[in-house]
C-alpha cells in the first residue's frame, strides 16, 4: 500500500470539473477533519494565473461546498498555482519538484490530453508512491481501455491508479453494502429463486446543458450505462465479499461483471434507444436534441438508452437486469428496483391487488422503500399495497469528497480497477455495434415526456 498523499495536484485547475466538483469535495474533506488533512494543494493549468487569483478561486469553490474549517483556511493560505503544459515532460518535472512528500496527480482534463500527459510521464522520474487519478471515460472501447491500462501500468503499480467514478462515492450506492450484507433477511432471497427482475434506472430532467462537445460522441449508453450503472449492477449482483478492502470488494465486483452479457446474446432485441425532440421540461422549452448547438444530427446519438442484461451464474441465471438512463424526461427517477417473484400460492378467499413485493433503493435522494401487499384497511380480506419507507440523512461527504478521501489516503477501494473498465466496454460492445449498424431503430420522444410511445 502506498504512503498517504501529502500533495494533491489538480491538472486542469482552471476547468469546470475542478471548480464545480473537485475543489468543493476537497473543502468538504477538510471540514470533516479526520480525513485528508495535512496536505498541500497545487493547481496546474495552461493559462497564466497568479497565486492570489488561484486562492480566490479555491476559496469560492470551497464556499460552494460549505467549507469553513480552520483546516480548509490553512490549505487556502498555502495553495499555489503553476502554469505548465502537462503534455511536456520538463513541465511535469517542474510540477513534481513543487510537491512535498508523496503526490497525487488528478487529471481534471479531457481524455485526449490525459493520454498525452501520461505519455509525457513515461520519460519523467515519478516519485515513489505517486497516485494518478483519472476521470471517465477510460478509453472508447475494450481495446483502447486495455491500451490505456497498459500505458498506466508502465507508470505506477495498479493500486496507485485511481479511476474515478463518482457513483462509487454516492452514499446511496455505498448503502447497498450495508443493506445487502448487514441484514440476514436479504441474502437468502437475493437470487433467481425469489427475484423476478432488477431494474437500475437513472432518468434525468436535465438535458444537454451545453455539453455537446462531449455528449454527442458518447450518448446515454456510454455516458451513464457503460460506466456508472454497470458498477451499480456489480454491487447489486456480486457475491458477498469477505471484507470491503480494495482487493475483496473490487474482486467481487469484477467477478459479477465478467458473468454479465446482453440478454440472450442478441443486442437487437435486448436494447432500445431514442433521442428527444423539442418539448418542455418543467416549464423550460427545449429544442430538439438534433438542433442543439454543437450536435451533429447525422451521428444519431441517443439521449435515452435501455438495455437488458443477464448475469450468467448460478445465483442470477434467468433474471433480467434492465438498465436505463435518459435525459430531458418528464420526471427525475434514479433508483434500483428489485421485483420479487409472486407467491407460489395465494390462499383462496384473499382478493384485490396481487402485486409482487418490490424493494426500491433510491440513488438520489437517500431513500429506501419496500412495497408490500397486505390486508386492506376496510375489508381485511381484500389485499392492498403498503410501502415501508425510510429517508436517510445524506453522507457527510458528497460523492467527490468520498472518492477524494480514497485518493488522499491512497486507498483504491472506491476506484475502478483496470479489468473492470475493460469488462464494462465488453458488455456494451454488441449494443454499440447493433446501434451503429442501424439494426435498432433510433426512436424519438418529446422532451418532457416519459419516453417514446410504447416504452413502459
Ligand atoms: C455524469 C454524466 O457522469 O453523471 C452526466 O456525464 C450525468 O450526464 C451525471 O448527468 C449524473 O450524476 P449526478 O450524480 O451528478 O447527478
Amino acid at each position: 500500500m502506498p504512503d498517504t498523499i501529502s500533495t494533491l495536484v489538480i491538472l486542469g485547475a482552471g476547468g469546470d470539473l475542478a471548480q464545480r466538483l473537485l475543489l468543493p469535495g476537497v473543502g468538504q474533506l477538510l471540514d470533516v477533519g479526520d480525513r485528508g488533512t495535512g496536505f498541500t494543494l497545487i493547481g496546474v493549468g495552461q493559462d497564466p494565473m497568479t497565486d492570489a487569483a488561484w486562492r480566490e478561486r479555491v476559496t469560492a469553490s470551497f464556499a460552494t461546498g460549505g467549507a469553513t474549517s480552520a483546516a480548509a483556511l490553512a490549505v487556502v493560505a498555502n495553495t499555489r498555482y503553476l502554469q505548465a503544459d502537462v503534455t511536456v515532460a520538463a513541465d511535469l518535472e517542474r510540477v513534481f519538484a513543487a510537491c512535498t512528500g508523496t503526490p497525487a496527480l488528478y487529471f481534471a482534463l479531457p481524455p485526449r490530453i490525459t493520454i498525452k500527459a501520461c505519455t509525457a510521464l513515461g520519460s519523467v522520474t515519478i516519485p515513489p508512491g505517486t497516485v494518478l487519478a483519472l476521470e471517465k471515460p477510460f478509453g472508447t472501447d475494450q481495446g483502447s481501455a486495455h491500451a490505456l491500462n497498459e500505458q498506466l501500468a508502465r507508470l505506477v503499480p495498479e493500486p496507485q491508479i485511481h479511476r474515478v467514478d463518482h457513483f462509487l462515492g454516492k452514499s446511496t450506492v455505498l448503502n447497498l453494502l450495508g443493506l445487502r450484507f448487514a441484514n440476514r433477511i436479504f441474502e437468502r432471497v437475493w437470487n433467481r429463486d425469489d427475484i423476478e427482475k432488477v431494474e437500475i434506472v437513472f432518468d434525468e430532467q436535465l438535458a444537454l446543458e451545453g455539453r455537446a462537445g462531449y455528449y454527442d460522441a458518447a450518448g446515454a449508453l456510454v455516458d451513464m450505462i457503460q460506466s456508472h450503472l454497470l458498477l451499480v449492477l456489480a454491487l447489486v449482483a456480486m457475491e458477498p465479499p469477505s471484507s470491503i478492502d480494495a482487493d475483496d470488494l473490487r474482486g467481487s465486483m469484477a467477478q459479477a461483471l465478467r458473468a454479465t452479457r446482453v440478454q440472450g446474446g442478441d443486442a437487437t432485441s435486448a436494447s432500445r434507444h431514442a433521442r428527444y425532440a423539442a418539448g418542455t421540461v418543467e416549464g423550460r422549452s427545449l429544442p430538439a436534441y438534433a438542433d442543439e448547438p454543437g450536435v451533429d444530427p447525422a451521428r444519431g446519438t441517443e439521449t435515452l438508452a435501455e438495455v437488458t442484461l443477464a448475469v450468467e451464474n448460478w445465483r442470477w441465471a434467468g433474471v433480467p437486469f434492465v438498465l436505463r438512463s435518459g435525459k430531458a424526461l418528464a420526471d427525475t427517477r434514479k433508483e434500483i428496483i428489485v421485483t420479487f417473484k409472486e407467491v407460489p400460492h395465494l390462499p383462496d378467499g384473499l382478493t384485490g391487488r396481487e402485486e409482487p413485493s418490490r424493494l426500491r433503493i433510491s440513488l438520489s435522494p437517500d431513500e429506501i422503500a419496500l412495497d408490500l401487499t397486505m390486508n386492506g384497511e376496510g375489508n381485511p380480506f381484500e389485499l392492498d399495497r403498503v410501502t415501508l419507507g425510510a429517508v436517510f440523512g445524506e453522507g457527510q461527504l458528497g460523492p467527490y469528497g468520498e472518492v477524494l478521501a480514497g485518493i488522499l489516503s491512497a486507498d483504491p477501494t472506491l476506484s475502478v480497477r483496470a479489468d473492470v473498465t475493460e469488462q464494462c466496454w465488453r458488455i456494451v460492445a454488441p449494443i454499440l455495434e447493433a446501434w451503429s449498424s442501424g439494426s435498432v431503430l433510433l426512436e424519438e420522444y418529446p422532451a418532457g415526456s416519459t419516453g417514446p410511445d410504447g416504452w413502459e
